[in-house]
């Protein structure tokens, strides 16, 4: 099979590697796809890059999310799943083989039915943008009244890939307004077509008084954090009592100074996520709500840009450019 893989860590022009190998066999309780998508995401990435520490593996195919047609089972997997449209997940993570090949062999329980509603494409960035979404928004479920219907929330960076997600999932779960921020005129397109009651361009306004001027004053319940230590200072200000900061980023201000008392003063609950690690009834809850929001017409992933199997070097590049709106596809079988 043709794949793009790399064996050092550095800038993807240097180490990715496009070549022929054998294709993978499942093993018990495992399937074999064949990737019709295959999505780029910041953390396929920094891997390569060499950011998340040096490498484990001798050869990493890249790339965790992807979305196709199941070819082959493993021993224990129901042989009906044979020609099932699925998306998948977690592929690259301390797995040697990911998504940017024609065949990705993977767990059975990391492959979840596609919905015919949307397209390999799309299918490709759910894996790492909506259930890091969906965590952010329904950590706190089981804690006192912890969806967030009837609930205002903020989203940060409302036209990232994650972000778009969290739009479009707390519109789906009922809440009572969706503030956005953004940084350009046409994020802020995004994030309203996505279904933001309100967005903010915080390069040109004052986050904290458009917020308040939003919400009458009486700030939001739930924030879904894309910069936990650079909008500290703004999170302090709008959050209500027992509101809950949901965090899965942190990259310009990594070690940000916490203010405790404030916090503790009102009851906030912290919150950070991290998707890979998320528990088995995590990830199933996720899948199931994602789910529904597709075939519900609630949810339909934003995709920035989609790129050839040998163009895969670019593709990262369109990533690191930092000026995508939305996921970024290889497309291992040429579709
Ligand atoms: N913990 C996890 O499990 C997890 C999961 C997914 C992603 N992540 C991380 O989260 C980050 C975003 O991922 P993504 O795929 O959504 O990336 P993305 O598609 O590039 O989106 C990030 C968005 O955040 C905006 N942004 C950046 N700084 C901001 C700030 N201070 N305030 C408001 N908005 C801001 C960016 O817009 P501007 O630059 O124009 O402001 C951009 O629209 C990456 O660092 C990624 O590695 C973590």
């Amino acid at each position: 099979m043709k794949a793009v893989w790399y064996e050092s860590q550095g800038p993807a022009d240097e180490v990715l590697v496009l070549g022929d190998m054998p294709a993978p066999e499942p093993g018990p309780g495992e399937v074999a796809v064949a990737i019709h998508a295959s999505g780029v995401h910041p953390s396929d990435v920094k891997t390569r890059r060499g950011y998340r520490g040096p490498m484990t593996l001798p050869r990493q195919i890249p790339h965790s999310d992807g979305a196709g047609v199941i070819k082959a089972v493993g021993e224990g997997v129901d042989k009906a799943r044979v020609g099932e449209r699925v998306w998948v997940h977690s592929a690259a993570y301390k797995r040697a083989g990911g998504t940017a090949a024609e065949i990705c062999v993977l767990p059975g329980e990391f492959a979840h039915h596609l919905p015919d509603a949307i397209s390999f494409a799309a299918g490709a960035a759910l894996g790492i943008p909506a259930m890091t979404a969906h965590r952010a928004l329904f950590c706190a479920v089981g804690i006192g009244n912890g969806g967030v219907a009837d609930k205002t929330v903020l989203v940060t960076g409302g036209a990232g890939a994650v972000g778009h997600s969290a739009i479009q999932l707390a519109r789906w779960a009922g809440a009572r307004a969706v503030i956005a921020t953004v940084s350009s005129p046409e994020k802020a397109e995004a994030a309203i077509e996505a279904g933001a009651d309100h967005v903010i361009d915080y390069t040109r306004q004052d986050v904290i008084e458009a917020i308040r001027g939003a919400t009458k004053n009486k700030g939001v319940d739930h924030i879904v954090e894309v910069e936990f230590g650079g909008n500290l200072p703004v999170s302090l200000e709008v959050l209500k009592p027992h509101g809950v900061l949901a965090s899965y980023g942190s990259e310009k201000k990594p070690r940000p100074a916490l203010d405790f008392y404030p916090l503790m003063f009102r009851n906030v609950r912290l919150q950070t996520i991290f998707m890979y690690e998320l528990t088995a009834d995590q990830r199933r809850n996720a899948v199931a709500d994602i789910t529904h929001a597709i075939e519900a017409g609630s949810f339909t992933p934003l995709i920035d840009s989609s790129f050839a199997l040998e163009d895969t070097a670019a593709a990262h590049a369109r990533v690191e450019s930092g000026r995508r709106t939305g996921t970024v596809v290889v497309t291992p079988s040429g579709q």
